[in-house]
Protein backbone atom coordinates (compact mmCIF):
# COMPACT_ATOMS: atom_id res chain seq x y z
CA UNK A 1 0.00 0.00 0.00
CA UNK A 2 1.34 3.25 -0.64
CA UNK A 3 1.04 4.88 2.80
CA UNK A 4 1.77 8.61 1.36
CA UNK A 5 -1.35 8.65 -1.30
CA UNK A 6 -3.76 7.31 1.83
CA UNK A 7 -2.08 9.68 3.98
CA UNK A 8 -2.93 13.01 1.19
CA UNK A 9 -6.73 11.41 1.41
CA UNK A 10 -6.89 12.96 4.99
CA UNK A 11 -4.55 16.70 4.59
CA UNK A 12 -5.52 16.77 0.91
CA UNK A 13 -2.98 19.43 -0.39
CA UNK A 14 -1.37 20.19 2.89
CA UNK A 15 1.31 17.23 2.41
CA UNK A 16 4.71 16.81 0.95
CA UNK A 17 7.52 14.49 0.36
CA UNK A 18 9.63 16.54 -1.66
CA UNK A 19 12.94 15.45 -0.92
CA UNK A 20 14.23 19.56 -0.63
CA UNK A 21 11.48 20.20 1.94
CA UNK A 22 11.83 16.98 4.11
CA UNK A 23 15.47 18.38 5.02
CA UNK A 24 14.00 21.40 6.61
CA UNK A 25 12.77 18.98 8.74
CA UNK A 26 15.55 16.81 9.42
CA UNK A 27 16.60 18.74 12.62
CA UNK A 28 15.65 21.22 15.42
CA UNK A 29 18.36 23.58 17.36
CA UNK A 30 20.41 20.23 19.09
CA UNK A 31 22.58 18.41 16.55
CA UNK A 32 20.33 15.73 16.46
CA UNK A 33 19.35 14.79 12.67
CA UNK A 34 16.57 12.46 10.88
CA UNK A 35 14.35 13.11 7.59
CA UNK A 36 10.58 12.56 7.77
CA UNK A 37 9.45 10.16 4.91
CA UNK A 38 6.38 13.07 4.58
CA UNK A 39 5.45 15.83 6.41
CA UNK A 40 1.88 16.30 7.02
CA UNK A 41 -0.29 19.89 7.65
CA UNK A 42 -3.39 19.06 9.39
CA UNK A 43 -5.95 21.74 9.98
CA UNK A 44 -8.06 20.10 13.18
CA UNK A 45 -8.09 17.35 16.07
CA UNK A 46 -10.28 15.02 13.81
CA UNK A 47 -7.48 15.53 10.45
CA UNK A 48 -4.74 14.34 13.46
CA UNK A 49 -7.24 11.95 14.66
CA UNK A 50 -7.22 9.98 11.46
CA UNK A 51 -3.29 9.96 10.93
CA UNK A 52 -2.91 8.50 13.93
CA UNK A 53 -5.83 5.95 13.51
CA UNK A 54 -3.70 4.89 9.90
CA UNK A 55 -0.46 5.34 11.29
CA UNK A 56 -1.29 3.00 14.02
CA UNK A 57 -2.81 0.30 12.11
CA UNK A 58 0.11 0.62 9.58
CA UNK A 59 3.12 0.93 12.38
CA UNK A 60 4.32 4.22 10.73
CA UNK A 61 6.70 6.48 13.41
CA UNK A 62 4.91 9.49 13.87
CA UNK A 63 6.86 12.40 15.34
CA UNK A 64 5.15 15.95 16.21
CA UNK A 65 6.53 19.25 15.69
CA UNK A 66 5.41 23.03 16.28
CA UNK A 67 8.55 25.25 15.35
CA UNK A 68 11.49 23.26 15.58
CA UNK A 69 13.15 25.34 18.18
CA UNK A 70 13.95 22.59 20.79
CA UNK A 71 17.09 21.69 21.72
CA UNK A 72 17.29 17.74 22.32
CA UNK A 73 16.12 16.65 19.04
CA UNK A 74 12.64 15.84 20.56
CA UNK A 75 10.98 17.09 17.25
CA UNK A 76 13.52 15.13 15.32
CA UNK A 77 11.99 11.99 13.08
CA UNK A 78 15.13 9.79 13.88
CA UNK A 79 13.38 6.77 12.57
CA UNK A 80 11.79 8.59 9.96
CA UNK A 81 7.69 8.33 9.19
CA UNK A 82 5.35 10.74 9.73
CA UNK A 83 6.20 14.10 10.44
CA UNK A 84 3.30 15.93 11.78
CA UNK A 85 3.52 19.82 11.44
CA UNK A 86 1.00 21.35 13.71
CA UNK A 87 1.93 24.98 13.11
CA UNK A 88 -1.32 25.38 10.95
CA UNK A 89 -3.42 24.82 14.27
CA UNK A 90 -2.50 27.85 15.43
CA UNK A 91 -6.09 29.76 16.71
CA UNK A 92 -6.72 31.32 19.94
CA UNK A 93 -10.19 29.53 20.87
CA UNK A 94 -11.44 31.77 23.49
CA UNK A 95 -9.73 34.62 25.98
CA UNK A 96 -11.94 33.76 29.08
CA UNK A 97 -11.23 36.72 31.82
CA UNK A 98 -14.04 35.90 34.14
CA UNK A 99 -12.15 32.41 34.18
CA UNK A 100 -8.61 33.92 34.26
CA UNK A 101 -7.81 31.19 31.13
CA UNK A 102 -7.56 31.09 27.62
CA UNK A 103 -7.92 28.18 25.29
CA UNK A 104 -5.35 28.01 21.96
CA UNK A 105 -4.22 25.32 19.70
CA UNK A 106 -0.97 23.91 19.91
CA UNK A 107 0.55 25.65 16.92
CA UNK A 108 -0.09 29.15 18.40
CA UNK A 109 3.40 30.88 18.97
CA UNK A 110 4.00 31.54 22.34
CA UNK A 111 4.42 35.56 22.56
CA UNK A 112 1.26 35.78 20.01
CA UNK A 113 -0.71 34.81 22.98
CA UNK A 114 1.12 37.39 25.38
CA UNK A 115 -0.23 39.81 22.29
CA UNK A 116 -3.57 39.16 22.54
CA UNK A 117 -3.82 38.92 26.20
CA UNK A 118 -2.09 42.66 26.44
CA UNK A 119 -4.97 44.92 25.95
CA UNK A 120 -6.92 42.91 28.86
CA UNK A 121 -3.95 43.37 30.93
CA UNK A 122 -3.09 39.95 31.77
CA UNK A 123 -0.46 37.82 30.61
CA UNK A 124 1.19 33.70 30.58
CA UNK A 125 4.05 33.61 32.47
CA UNK A 126 6.14 30.89 30.80
CA UNK A 127 8.73 32.76 28.81
CA UNK A 128 11.07 30.25 27.37
CA UNK A 129 13.92 32.05 25.00
CA UNK A 130 12.14 31.04 22.11
CA UNK A 131 9.27 32.57 23.28
CA UNK A 132 8.96 34.41 19.75
CA UNK A 133 8.85 31.08 17.75
CA UNK A 134 7.92 28.38 19.66
CA UNK A 135 4.58 26.84 19.90
CA UNK A 136 2.41 26.58 22.92
CA UNK A 137 1.75 22.89 21.70
CA UNK A 138 6.09 22.70 21.89
CA UNK A 139 6.49 24.48 25.02
CA UNK A 140 4.21 22.05 26.87
CA UNK A 141 5.03 19.13 25.29
CA UNK A 142 8.63 20.12 26.98
CA UNK A 143 7.72 21.91 30.06
CA UNK A 144 10.06 24.67 28.59
CA UNK A 145 9.29 27.59 30.63
CA UNK A 146 12.62 29.93 30.55
CA UNK A 147 12.83 33.34 32.46
CA UNK A 148 10.10 33.82 35.33
CA UNK A 149 9.53 30.69 36.77
CA UNK A 150 11.34 31.67 40.07
CA UNK A 151 8.03 33.37 40.99
CA UNK A 152 5.62 32.23 38.94
CA UNK A 153 6.16 28.46 37.84
CA UNK A 154 6.83 26.31 35.30
CA UNK A 155 4.84 25.88 32.01
CA UNK A 156 2.83 22.38 33.73
CA UNK A 157 1.89 25.47 36.88
CA UNK A 158 -0.52 26.95 34.23
CA UNK A 159 -2.06 23.97 32.14
CA UNK A 160 -4.90 22.76 33.19
CA UNK A 161 -6.77 21.08 30.50
CA UNK A 162 -5.11 19.41 27.19
CA UNK A 163 -6.91 17.93 24.38
CA UNK A 164 -4.65 15.04 23.29
CA UNK A 165 -5.21 12.04 20.34
CA UNK A 166 -3.79 8.97 21.56
CA UNK A 167 -1.78 6.78 19.61
CA UNK A 168 -4.81 5.01 17.79
CA UNK A 169 -7.11 8.11 17.45
CA UNK A 170 -9.26 8.21 20.27
CA UNK A 171 -9.40 12.20 21.60
CA UNK A 172 -9.04 12.70 25.29
CA UNK A 173 -9.51 15.77 27.57
CA UNK A 174 -6.88 15.27 30.09
CA UNK A 175 -8.63 17.30 32.85
CA UNK A 176 -11.60 20.18 33.58
CA UNK A 177 -11.15 23.84 32.96
CA UNK A 178 -11.06 24.75 36.50
CA UNK A 179 -8.39 25.95 38.66
CA UNK A 180 -8.60 22.67 41.06
CA UNK A 181 -9.10 19.23 40.55
CA UNK A 182 -8.24 16.30 42.33
CA UNK A 183 -10.43 13.63 40.65
CA UNK A 184 -8.21 10.83 39.59
CA UNK A 185 -4.82 11.21 38.46
CA UNK A 186 -2.90 14.43 36.94
CA UNK A 187 -3.50 13.68 33.07
CA UNK A 188 -2.13 16.80 32.25
CA UNK A 189 0.54 16.81 34.18
CA UNK A 190 1.57 13.97 32.73
CA UNK A 191 1.90 15.15 29.12
CA UNK A 192 3.45 17.83 30.18
CA UNK A 193 7.17 17.30 29.18
CA UNK A 194 5.78 14.09 27.32
CA UNK A 195 7.34 15.09 24.46
CA UNK A 196 4.97 13.46 21.72
CA UNK A 197 5.50 10.01 22.90
CA UNK A 198 2.31 9.86 25.11
CA UNK A 199 -0.14 11.27 22.35
CA UNK A 200 -0.40 14.86 20.40
CA UNK A 201 -1.29 17.60 21.86
CA UNK A 202 -3.66 19.61 19.98
CA UNK A 203 -5.45 21.91 22.37
CA UNK A 204 -4.45 23.94 25.74
CA UNK A 205 -6.19 25.53 28.40
CA UNK A 206 -4.23 27.59 30.21
CA UNK A 207 -4.59 29.38 33.38
CA UNK A 208 -3.33 33.47 32.14
CA UNK A 209 -2.22 36.28 35.38
CA UNK A 210 -2.49 39.91 35.66
CA UNK A 211 0.20 41.85 34.03
CA UNK A 212 1.98 43.35 37.34
CA UNK A 213 2.07 47.03 37.92
CA UNK A 214 5.70 47.56 37.88
CA UNK A 215 8.75 45.96 37.16
CA UNK A 216 12.53 46.87 38.90
CA UNK A 217 15.47 45.46 37.43
CA UNK A 218 18.52 44.83 39.48
CA UNK A 219 21.66 44.30 37.54
CA UNK A 220 24.66 42.95 40.18
CA UNK A 221 28.33 41.98 39.21
CA UNK A 222 29.54 39.60 41.21
CA UNK A 223 33.91 38.65 41.26
CA UNK A 224 33.29 35.13 41.37
CA UNK A 225 30.71 32.63 39.43
CA UNK A 226 30.07 31.04 42.11
CA UNK A 227 29.52 34.01 44.59
CA UNK A 228 27.07 34.76 41.67
CA UNK A 229 25.41 30.92 42.53
CA UNK A 230 25.20 31.84 46.18
CA UNK A 231 23.81 35.35 45.63
CA UNK A 232 20.36 33.72 45.01
CA UNK A 233 20.23 31.94 48.08
CA UNK A 234 21.09 34.87 49.94
CA UNK A 235 18.26 36.84 48.05
CA UNK A 236 15.75 34.48 49.46
CA UNK A 237 16.77 34.38 52.90
CA UNK A 238 16.07 38.20 52.36
CA UNK A 239 12.86 37.29 51.69
CA UNK A 240 12.52 38.23 47.91
CA UNK A 241 11.24 36.04 45.16
CA UNK A 242 12.17 37.88 41.93
CA UNK A 243 10.15 37.62 39.25
CA UNK A 244 13.45 36.64 36.93
CA UNK A 245 17.19 35.89 38.41
CA UNK A 246 19.42 35.14 35.21
CA UNK A 247 23.32 34.43 35.26
CA UNK A 248 25.78 35.35 32.65
CA UNK A 249 29.20 34.24 33.50
CA UNK A 250 32.17 36.73 32.26
CA UNK A 251 32.32 34.90 29.22
CA UNK A 252 28.70 35.31 28.00
CA UNK A 253 28.95 38.72 28.78
CA UNK A 254 32.07 39.04 27.03
CA UNK A 255 30.04 37.33 24.25
CA UNK A 256 27.33 40.02 23.94
CA UNK A 257 30.06 43.24 24.45
CA UNK A 258 31.77 41.45 21.06
CA UNK A 259 28.62 41.63 19.25
CA UNK A 260 27.47 45.31 20.76
CA UNK A 261 30.77 46.81 22.51
CA UNK A 262 28.53 49.73 23.80
CA UNK A 263 25.92 47.28 25.70
CA UNK A 264 24.98 48.59 29.03
CA UNK A 265 26.69 45.33 31.38
CA UNK A 266 29.70 45.47 33.94
CA UNK A 267 32.88 44.55 32.55
CA UNK A 268 33.89 43.16 35.23
CA UNK A 269 32.65 39.93 36.86
CA UNK A 270 29.76 37.55 36.31
CA UNK A 271 26.46 39.24 36.59
CA UNK A 272 22.97 38.20 38.05
CA UNK A 273 20.14 40.21 36.42
CA UNK A 274 17.19 40.32 38.89
CA UNK A 275 13.74 41.40 38.31
CA UNK A 276 11.01 42.01 41.02
CA UNK A 277 7.54 43.13 39.71
CA UNK A 278 3.99 43.98 41.87
CA UNK A 279 2.35 47.05 42.99
CA UNK A 280 5.00 50.25 42.56
CA UNK A 281 5.97 50.18 46.51
CA UNK A 282 6.16 46.74 46.79
CA UNK A 283 9.00 46.73 43.92
CA UNK A 284 10.90 49.55 45.15
CA UNK A 285 10.57 47.93 49.34
CA UNK A 286 12.21 44.41 47.00
CA UNK A 287 14.79 46.31 44.71
CA UNK A 288 16.35 47.68 47.46
CA UNK A 289 16.13 44.83 50.10
CA UNK A 290 17.60 42.49 46.99
CA UNK A 291 20.52 45.33 46.60
CA UNK A 292 21.24 45.01 50.27
CA UNK A 293 21.36 41.05 50.21
CA UNK A 294 23.77 41.18 47.33
CA UNK A 295 26.05 44.53 48.58
CA UNK A 296 28.54 42.91 50.79
CA UNK A 297 29.59 39.71 47.92
CA UNK A 298 29.47 42.51 44.68
CA UNK A 299 31.39 44.28 42.77
CA UNK A 300 28.61 46.64 41.34
CA UNK A 301 25.13 47.32 41.43
CA UNK A 302 22.71 49.23 38.75
CA UNK A 303 19.19 48.99 39.73
CA UNK A 304 16.87 50.72 36.79
CA UNK A 305 12.89 50.85 35.78
CA UNK A 306 13.95 52.24 33.09
CA UNK A 307 12.20 50.24 30.19
CA UNK A 308 14.07 51.46 27.34
CA UNK A 309 17.61 50.14 29.59
CA UNK A 310 15.04 46.96 30.43
CA UNK A 311 14.64 45.81 27.07
CA UNK A 312 18.19 46.34 26.20
CA UNK A 313 19.38 43.94 28.82
CA UNK A 314 16.28 41.22 28.14
CA UNK A 315 17.30 41.32 24.57
CA UNK A 316 20.72 41.11 25.38
CA UNK A 317 20.09 38.06 27.51
CA UNK A 318 17.52 35.82 25.44
CA UNK A 319 20.90 36.57 22.61
CA UNK A 320 23.16 34.82 24.36
CA UNK A 321 22.82 30.98 23.21
CA UNK A 322 22.47 32.37 19.54
CA UNK A 323 24.82 35.08 19.71
CA UNK A 324 27.63 32.80 19.64
CA UNK A 325 27.07 31.15 16.34
CA UNK A 326 26.34 34.92 14.83
CA UNK A 327 29.92 35.78 16.22
CA UNK A 328 31.39 33.41 13.90
CA UNK A 329 30.37 33.22 10.46
CA UNK A 330 32.78 30.64 9.46
CA UNK A 331 31.14 28.15 12.09
CA UNK A 332 34.15 26.24 12.62
CA UNK A 333 33.49 27.13 15.75
CA UNK A 334 30.10 25.99 17.58
CA UNK A 335 28.90 25.79 21.12
CA UNK A 336 26.14 23.05 22.58
CA UNK A 337 23.57 24.25 24.77
CA UNK A 338 23.47 22.07 28.16
CA UNK A 339 20.76 22.18 30.95
CA UNK A 340 21.62 21.12 33.88
CA UNK A 341 19.28 21.81 36.68
CA UNK A 342 20.35 21.72 40.88
CA UNK A 343 18.15 22.48 44.37
CA UNK A 344 19.21 26.39 44.65
CA UNK A 345 21.59 25.46 47.37
CA UNK A 346 23.75 23.57 45.40
CA UNK A 347 24.07 26.36 42.95
CA UNK A 348 27.93 27.39 43.50
CA UNK A 349 29.43 23.22 44.14
CA UNK A 350 27.54 22.89 40.47
CA UNK A 351 29.04 25.93 38.75
CA UNK A 352 32.58 25.31 40.23
CA UNK A 353 32.06 21.80 38.57
CA UNK A 354 31.30 22.65 35.45
CA UNK A 355 34.78 24.71 35.61
CA UNK A 356 36.76 21.79 37.00
CA UNK A 357 35.60 19.33 33.84
CA UNK A 358 35.50 21.47 31.61
CA UNK A 359 39.15 22.42 32.75
CA UNK A 360 39.89 19.00 32.79
CA UNK A 361 38.84 18.20 29.85
CA UNK A 362 40.06 21.04 28.07
CA UNK A 363 37.20 22.83 26.54
CA UNK A 364 35.73 26.51 27.05
CA UNK A 365 32.46 26.82 28.84
CA UNK A 366 29.73 29.60 29.27
CA UNK A 367 27.36 29.56 31.95
CA UNK A 368 24.17 31.41 31.76
CA UNK A 369 20.76 30.61 32.25
CA UNK A 370 17.66 30.73 35.04
CA UNK A 371 19.55 30.50 38.55
CA UNK A 372 16.63 30.90 40.17
CA UNK A 373 15.00 27.54 39.35
CA UNK A 374 18.34 26.31 39.53
CA UNK A 375 18.58 25.93 35.63
CA UNK A 376 22.63 25.72 34.84
CA UNK A 377 22.79 26.33 30.62
CA UNK A 378 26.62 25.27 29.84
CA UNK A 379 27.66 26.17 26.57
CA UNK A 380 30.71 24.26 25.12
CA UNK A 381 33.20 25.99 22.95
CA UNK A 382 34.72 23.16 20.02
CA UNK A 383 36.03 23.39 16.88
CA UNK A 384 33.85 21.09 14.64
CA UNK A 385 36.15 20.38 12.24
CA UNK A 386 38.12 18.85 14.75
CA UNK A 387 37.35 15.19 15.60
CA UNK A 388 39.01 15.29 18.88
CA UNK A 389 36.98 18.18 20.24
CA UNK A 390 34.42 16.23 19.38
CA UNK A 391 35.46 13.63 21.78
CA UNK A 392 36.32 16.07 24.15
CA UNK A 393 32.69 17.87 23.53
CA UNK A 394 31.47 14.12 24.43
CA UNK A 395 33.63 13.63 27.47
CA UNK A 396 32.92 16.75 29.07
CA UNK A 397 28.84 16.43 28.27
CA UNK A 398 28.62 13.17 29.34
CA UNK A 399 30.63 13.98 33.32
CA UNK A 400 28.21 17.22 33.30
CA UNK A 401 25.42 15.40 33.08
CA UNK A 402 26.43 12.28 35.93
CA UNK A 403 27.35 15.20 38.11
CA UNK A 404 24.36 17.14 37.78
CA UNK A 405 22.72 13.61 39.08
CA UNK A 406 25.31 13.41 41.74
CA UNK A 407 23.93 17.11 42.94
CA UNK A 408 20.71 16.06 43.58
CA UNK A 409 19.76 17.74 40.48
CA UNK A 410 18.52 16.77 37.02
CA UNK A 411 19.95 16.23 33.45
CA UNK A 412 17.10 18.27 31.82
CA UNK A 413 15.73 21.83 33.45
CA UNK A 414 13.86 22.65 30.43
CA UNK A 415 15.23 21.75 27.09
CA UNK A 416 13.61 18.11 27.60
CA UNK A 417 15.45 14.68 26.86
CA UNK A 418 14.50 14.25 23.13
CA UNK A 419 17.30 12.00 21.48
CA UNK A 420 20.28 13.97 22.97
CA UNK A 421 19.88 12.94 26.70
CA UNK A 422 17.54 9.59 26.76
CA UNK A 423 20.84 7.59 27.95
CA UNK A 424 20.74 9.74 31.31
CA UNK A 425 17.06 9.51 32.38
CA UNK A 426 17.13 6.00 33.54
CA UNK A 427 20.39 6.79 35.49
CA UNK A 428 18.21 10.21 36.95
CA UNK A 429 14.77 8.14 37.67
CA UNK A 430 16.10 4.99 39.00
CA UNK A 431 13.25 2.60 39.31
CA UNK A 432 10.97 5.16 38.39
CA UNK A 433 11.78 4.63 34.98
CA UNK A 434 10.39 1.43 34.84
CA UNK A 435 7.18 3.34 35.63
CA UNK A 436 7.93 5.51 32.74
CA UNK A 437 8.48 2.37 30.30
CA UNK A 438 5.10 1.24 31.55
CA UNK A 439 3.21 4.23 30.99
CA UNK A 440 4.65 4.34 27.90
CA UNK A 441 3.71 0.56 26.49
CA UNK A 442 0.06 1.15 27.96
CA UNK A 443 -0.83 4.57 25.67
CA UNK A 444 1.22 3.71 22.69
CA UNK A 445 1.73 -0.47 22.72
CA UNK A 446 2.74 -0.23 19.16
CA UNK A 447 5.56 2.64 19.60
CA UNK A 448 4.49 4.51 16.72
CA UNK A 449 4.71 8.00 19.05
CA UNK A 450 8.30 9.40 18.59
CA UNK A 451 10.30 6.33 18.81
CA UNK A 452 13.46 6.71 19.58
CA UNK A 453 12.80 9.74 22.34
CA UNK A 454 13.53 9.87 26.52
CA UNK A 455 15.59 6.74 26.20
CA UNK A 456 12.39 4.36 26.28
C1 LIG B 1 17.80 30.22 27.01
O1 LIG B 1 17.59 30.23 28.21
O2 LIG B 1 18.28 31.18 26.41
C2 LIG B 1 17.45 28.97 26.25
O3 LIG B 1 16.79 28.07 27.07
C3 LIG B 1 18.67 28.30 25.75
C4 LIG B 1 19.32 28.94 24.59
O4 LIG B 1 18.65 29.38 23.65
O5 LIG B 1 20.54 28.93 24.59
ZN1 LIG C 1 16.73 28.56 29.11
Amino acid sequence: MDHFEELKKICVGRTTNAPAELCCYAADGSQIKGKPDYVLFPHTTEEVSQILAYANIHLIPVTARGAGTGMAGGAVPVQGGILLDLSQMNRILSIDIDNIQVTVEAGLIADKLNEALKPYGFFFPPDPGSAATCTIGGQIANNASGMRCVKYGTTKNYVLNLEVVLADGTVIETGRNCLKSSAGYDLSRLYVGSEGTLGIITKAVLKIAPIPQARKLVMVSFPSPESAGLSVSRVFAAGVIPSACEILDKTSVSVLTKLDPNIIFPRDGDVVLFEVDGSKNAVDESAEMLAKACEEMSSSILITDDPAKMKEIWDARRMVGAAVSKLDPTKTRVYAGEDLGVPIRKLPEAISKVYEITNEVGITPMIYGHVGDGTVHVGLFIDVLDENDWKKLHIAADKLHLAAIELGGTVSSEHGIGAARGMYLEKQCGPAFEVMKAIKKALDPNGILNPGKLGL
